[in-house]
């Protein structure tokens, strides 16, 4: 299809073809049909209208292409259509970064790890830690994925009202500690959960607070920092640990942290570098796969026929944890990765990341000036009707037809939709480290729980409290019935 044909049918919201040079470097002008905009008011924006309600704010934006808000006196596009997406994250090259907004917002939190580092630094520290991700190193984890896996479910009894984001955020952090890290988690699982809820409270995002300064003295903020400095704490006694160990030799494991901490004997990396990358790892590696599995488990709960055709064919193949290493091979347990495939379309748990222009650029047809916030959107592109037939319902079928072979997991199904209706792991050279290390976790603790148990809803219907990760407001609590496969 020529860029003419695919540019004109997209819905057109830009401005630009009647835009000055002039109007189009101006950050108050949103240009193009207002009519069915969120409207700004002065001085916030549109602040009110996210905080009012941050996901409805982004279900409007669906059936647009590129759809202007405003925060404060910061510009902001909410990128929609998939080719756009695919632009900012793939195919822009250097000319979009994470920007200053995403440093504003948790620099303070992710300091100089590779989440948020950029250019040289960014592919340097990509490229120490690339080896803990590579594909045969994932599977080795199978083992460390079902034991845990095990250990929660046989820890839950007949009839027992689970709080399953709460197990769910307690294994991930296991498993993360397990593997990648080589530390027990127990003795720091509270510093680390405490951490966790100070952070999701701070950046909660129906709370004005969430987008103002943290040195801001709110008892949120408060409570936020003290959490940091206990959490730090805490990872450099870890790496004092380790450190010692290795130099004692009584450490000569190859897991992600020694990597690290070989890197800064090498000089390739600082200490704080080193600490802050802990940090990222715990969070981004630990809630996001949680969360997965948490809204994973309630949608087959309240759907008992695609719980049902799940376990039968969990069934046929066999208890996963008696053989991780099969359950761990490509197409093993395909009926359980649609589940997961269909649980991060509906439910993406980073529902919103951001990336701004280095420079003016043209994106979809709209001239953007540098430093204007991009909002791309899984929540919103995963939902829009433009791609997704029934796009509300939990549907695992819609990934199994013929279309749906050969694609690559965490992208959408090689047909008409668009490749970038789907991207609940970003995606270009930016894209999650860890996709598939969470693909395989989810894969194999679903795999182990459901071959013990039934799921019934205690809480019928999800509620969200949107923070930097997709969170539920309040405990999800899911009935568990043994009813061993
Ligand atoms: C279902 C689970 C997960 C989801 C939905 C998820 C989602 C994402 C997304 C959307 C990004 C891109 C952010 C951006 O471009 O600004 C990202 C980046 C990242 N994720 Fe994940 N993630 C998951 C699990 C994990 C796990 C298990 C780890 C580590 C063990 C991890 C570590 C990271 C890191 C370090 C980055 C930054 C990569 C870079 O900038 O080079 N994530 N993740």
């Amino acid at each position: 299809m020529s860029e003419e044909t695919r540019a004109s049918e997209r819905t057109s919201t830009g401005s630009d073809a009647a835009s000055t040079d002039e109007d189009r470097g101006d950050p108050t002008d949103i240009g193009g049909d207002r009519t069915d905009r969120p409207k700004p008011l002065p001085v916030i924006g549109n602040l009110h209208q996210i905080t009012g309600d941050p996901l409805g704010f982004f279900d409007a934006a669906r059936g647009h292409d590129l759809l202007p808000y405003r925060m404060f006196t910061d510009q902001c596009y909410v990128v929609v259509h998939p080719e756009g997406v695919q632009t900012v994250l793939v195919d822009g090259d250097d000319a979009y970064h994470k920007g200053e907004m995403m440093q504003r917002q948790i620099g303070s939190l992710l300091g100089d790890g590779i989440f948020l580092a950029e250019g040289d630094d960014w592919q340097r520290q990509r490229s120490t830690m690339q080896p803990a991700f590579y594909r045969e190193r994932i599977t080795g984890y199978a083992d460390a994925m079902t034991e845990n896996a095990a250990t929660m479910a046989d820890g839950w009894t007949d009839g027992e009202i689970v709080d399953v984001a709460d197990a769910a955020s307690e294994l991930t952090l296991a498993v993360l500690a397990d593997t990648l890290l080589g530390i027990d988690p127990g003795s720091e699982r509270d510093v680390v959960a405490r951490a966790a809820d100070a952070i999701a409270a701070r950046y909660d995002s129906r709370r004005v607070g969430a987008f103002l300064p943290e040195w801001i003295p709110s008892p949120t903020n408060r409570r936020y920092r003290r959490s940091l400095v206990d959490l730090r704490r805490t990872i450099d006694r870890i790496i004092d640990d380790r450190r010692t160990a290795i130099e004692d030799e009584r450490y000569s494991g190859t897991d992600l942290l020694s990597m690290l901490i070989a890197a800064t004997a090498d000089g390739s990396m600082d200490d704080e570098t080193l600490r802050d990358n802990v940090v990222t790892f715990l969070f981004a590696g630990h809630e996001t796969t949680a969360l997965g599995l948490t809204y994973a488990l309630h949608s087959l709960a309240t759907e008992p026929d695609e719980q049902a055709t799940v376990r039968d064919a969990i069934a046929e193949f066999g208890d996963p944890a008696t053989d991780p290493d099969g359950a761990a091979a490509p197409d093993a347990l395909p009926a359980v990765d649609r589940v997961v495939d269909e649980t991060l379309r509906l439910y993406p748990p980073v529902h919103v990341f951001f990336r701004e222009p280095a420079r003016s650029v043209d994106l979809l047809d709209t001239r953007v000036p540098a430093g204007t916030v991009l909002a791309l959107s899984p929540w919103t592109c995963h939902r829009d009707p433009r791609w997704w037939d029934d796009p509300e319902s939990f549907r695992p079928d819609r990934w199994t037809t013929s279309k749906g072979e050969g694609r690559d997991r965490g992208s959408a199904p090689k047909s008409s939709r668009p490749e970038y209706a789907y991207f609940p792991f970003g995606g270009g050279p930016r894209h999650c480290i860890g996709m598939r290390f969470a693909l395989l976790e989810l894969r194999l603790t679903l795999a182990v729980v459901l071959s013990r148990y039934r799921f019934s809803p205690v809480t019928e219907t999800l509620s969200f409290a949107p923070s930097a990760t997709l969170q539920p407001d309040g405990p999800v609590r899911l009935r568990v019935d043994a009813d061993a496969l």
